[in-house]
């Protein structure tokens, strides 16, 4: 089943189809992992099934069935041998949180729900202990039984096993029934024991401490379990009736620690900057604990706030798991599919199981070239190390797992329009030559010359272009401008489904306005091979017409400052290409271009006018999508690399090495207030 779409872009009947298989397969993850101690996928690839599951259930509520993986939490337990027990009340799954800002917005939901402000909140931060979680009931003081979470209603009985975990007390000074759940885990160096004692046995070892955790607190034979030197760190104390009276978070891990439990280090927190710190601080002592930790479990200290604030679906809501987001996790490849460019370049691109990565699903990881696939000898089926920094794309660092299927093979011909494809001299890429007639170029062709940083015809995404690209309304670019014309042969646009009289008549008068366009836009828009916006604003700053560009000599493009030879002999070629010329003089014949045409609606006084702006870092206040366009719309260019010829640097949260080589060459930065100070907003 492909979940590589965008939810997006499902329809209903996919959705549903997805739906049913996402269930089914969570399902036997959820089997593998709590009944079995055996699971196939990473904690990531869990976790994205799981998101990927929300994310259509939120986009199509009509969907949700009462079975759904999101209404219940853990494991189906049949055929377990254990006796069942219900518990008192729902052992729950926490939510995930990847940043400081998702806690921050945990917080502000949290205070919504209980209409207080935020500020009045306070929290307690723990280590997120990595095993599994148990529930021990005492009566009058004495263990009366012991469970395992289950699926978090009905859990299994596991008393015989309690009673020998030694940090489990087996007798507590405290009256009636009192309810201790905490997390059974295994110690790494016990870990790696057993594991060493299997390997010489001839038995598979465990693939991690809480893998082994839960096989060994899952015996029959409690002697097996004792072998198994488990340990148990509490983190709830409760009772049916007042015989426990704690009013926060903090005092109960103070009362289990009085009464011979085993609590770990936490800390009072007042805001999400404190637990981003306590988070910070966890992350370093990582490596030097004896158990593993995954995360920082943030909870709201009052308990009768957080009774107050119950819970929704299978997630109370006053607790939430803050997970250390790995920059890197492993994921198979399912597929390799061969993407085609505007400009024709065939890149393969990788379709895997999709996994959590620094806080993001991905589930496409781009190839790059052939070559990539030749050197690292990629294959579906394969096992690969996808890593992700910041907000870049997520890249293929290696590939951990063979196969053994064979190696992706690089293709002869054209995945779109068949047309042989061409290795270019001296470069890595492989290229489709039919490029006014191959319908996967020409329809991603089209898309970027109305898209913003071209044509910036508004109305005319991908969605329309493959619609009159299929229908015979638009075969090239140049059609745009004839869309209206188009109207004797192909009928009214207002009468096609999803269109109206409002907006055909928008597209016809956003088209009409970009008649007139500016050279800058009008390069951009040739999709030459290697200029984008930014190189396109270095060629049109040096000659001020097309005409003037399309006679220069490699040379003369080669004397622009930032402009190399490699790239000032592909513009050239460019433009000795008859077939791109056909199109430029085509062009030509609808549209009007002015060397001084300004970016529409942009103020040729403004501060952004013409300038190139690079961004660092992470706006607090805004998206960067949201603030690229409000400096674009002002006439600015935005670039990703720091150089010479930027004018500004727009300084967020975290900001790196962009910032450092920005100060290195004296480029004028702005904070993200100074920014927001800089530009209309409405
Ligand atoms: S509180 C509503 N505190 O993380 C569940 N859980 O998905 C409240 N865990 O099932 C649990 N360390 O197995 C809590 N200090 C801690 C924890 C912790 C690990 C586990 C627990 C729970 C899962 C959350």
């Amino acid at each position: 089943m492909a979940t590589s779409k965008s939810v997006d872009d499902l329809s209903l009947l996919e959705a549903n189809a997805e739906l049913a298989f996402l269930r089914s397969e969570i399902r036997r993850h959820d089997d593998l992992y709590y009944n079995r101690a055996m699971p196939e996928l990473s904690d990531a690839e869990y976790d994205a099934l799981r998101a990927r599951l929300y994310a259509i259930e939120k986009k199509f509520p009509t969907l949700i069935s009462a079975h759904s993986p999101s209404r219940s939490i853990g494991a189906p337990i049949d055929n377990s041998p254990f006796a069942k027990v219900r518990h008192r009340s729902p052992m729950l799954s926490l939510e995930n949180a990847f940043s400081v800002l998702d806690v921050e917005r945990f917080f502000a939901r949290a205070a919504r729900f209980l209409r207080i402000n935020p500020a009045a909140l306070e929290f307690c931060c723990e280590p997120k202990i990595d095993g599994l979680s148990a529930s021990v009931i005492y009566i009058d003081g004495k263990i009366a039984r012991g469970s395992t979470r289950g699926n978090g209603y009905v859990g299994e009985d596991i008393t015989h096993n309690i009673m020998i975990i030694s940090d489990i007390p087996k007798t507590i000074p405290i009256q009636g029934e009192i309810e201790i759940r905490g997390e059974v885990y295994m110690s790494s160096e016990d870990f790696n024991d057993i594991n060493s004692e299997r390997i010489s046995a001839g038995e598979p070892p465990f693939a991690n401490p809480r893998n082994a955790a839960a096989g060994s607190l899952r015996q029959i034979d409690a002697a097996i379990t004792a072998s198994r030197h488990l340990q148990f760190f509490a983190y709830h104390i409760s009772s049916p009736g007042d015989a426990v009276n704690v009013e926060t978070q903090v005092d109960a891990l103070n009362m289990l620690a009085n009464i011979g439990c085993s609590v770990t280090e936490h800390r009072l927190c007042r805001d999400a900057t404190e637990v981003g710190k306590f988070h910070e601080d966890a992350m370093a002592k990582r490596g030097s604990l004896r158990y593993e930790i995954d995360g920082t479990v943030v909870k709201v200290n009052s308990i009768l706030l957080q009774r107050r604030l119950g819970f929704s679906g299978r997630n109370p809501r006053h607790s939430v798991a803050f997970k250390f987001s790995a920059s890197e996790a492993e994921s198979t490849i399912t597929d390799i599919v061969l993407s085609i460019g505007r400009s024709g370049r065939i890149t393969p691109v990788a379709i895997i199981n999709p996994v959590n990565v620094s806080g993001a699903i991905i589930s496409r990881v781009t190839l790059h070239n052939f070559d990539t696939i030749d050197k690292k000898c990629i294959a579906v089926g394969d096992t690969a190390l996808i890593a992700r920094a910041g907000d870049v794309i997520p890249k293929l660092v290696s590939i951990t797992k063979k196969s053994g299927n064979q190696k992706f093979e690089v293709p002869s011909v054209c995945p779109s329009c068949g047309s042989p494809v061409t290795r270019r001299e001296g470069v890595a890429d492989m290229y489709c030559e039919n490029r006014y007639a191959c319908p996967g170029q020409v329809i991603n062709y089209i898309t970027y010359f109305a898209s913003e940083p071209c044509f910036d015809i508004i109305g005319l995404g991908k969605i329309q272009v493959e619609e009159f690209y299929t229908e015979g309304r638009i075969k090239t670019a140049v059609d745009i401008f004839r869309l209206q014309e188009k109207e004797t042969e192909f009928g009214p646009l207002s009468q096609k489904p999803g269109w109206g009289v409002v907006s055909a008549s928008n597209l016809y008068n956003s088209i009409k306005a970009r008649k007139h366009i500016s050279l800058l836009r009008f390069v951009t828009a040739l999709a030459i091979p290697g200029v984008g916006e930014h190189i396109a604003k270095l060629l049109t700053d040096s000659f001020s017409t097309i005409e003037e560009l399309v006679a220069a000599s490699s040379n003369d493009i080669d004397a622009i400052d930032n402009i190399g030879a490699s790239l000032a002999k592909k513009v050239h070629l460019f433009f000795r290409n008859e077939i791109n010329m056909a199109h430029i003089r085509n062009l030509l014949e609808s549209v009007t271009v002015d060397k001084d045409s300004p970016n529409y609606g942009a103020n040729p006084a403004g501060k952004y006018y013409k300038k190139i702006v690079v961004f660092t870092g992470n706006l607090v206040g805004m998206s960067r999508e949201h603030a690229k366009q409000l400096v674009t719309s002002s006439g600015a260019i935005v670039t990703s690399v720091v150089s010479s010829k930027t004018d500004f640097v727009i300084v967020g949260e975290r900001a790196g090495a962009k910032l450092k080589h920005a100060q290195e060459l004296g480029i004028p930065m702005l904070s993200e207030e100074e920014f927001v100070a800089s530009v209309d907003i409405d």
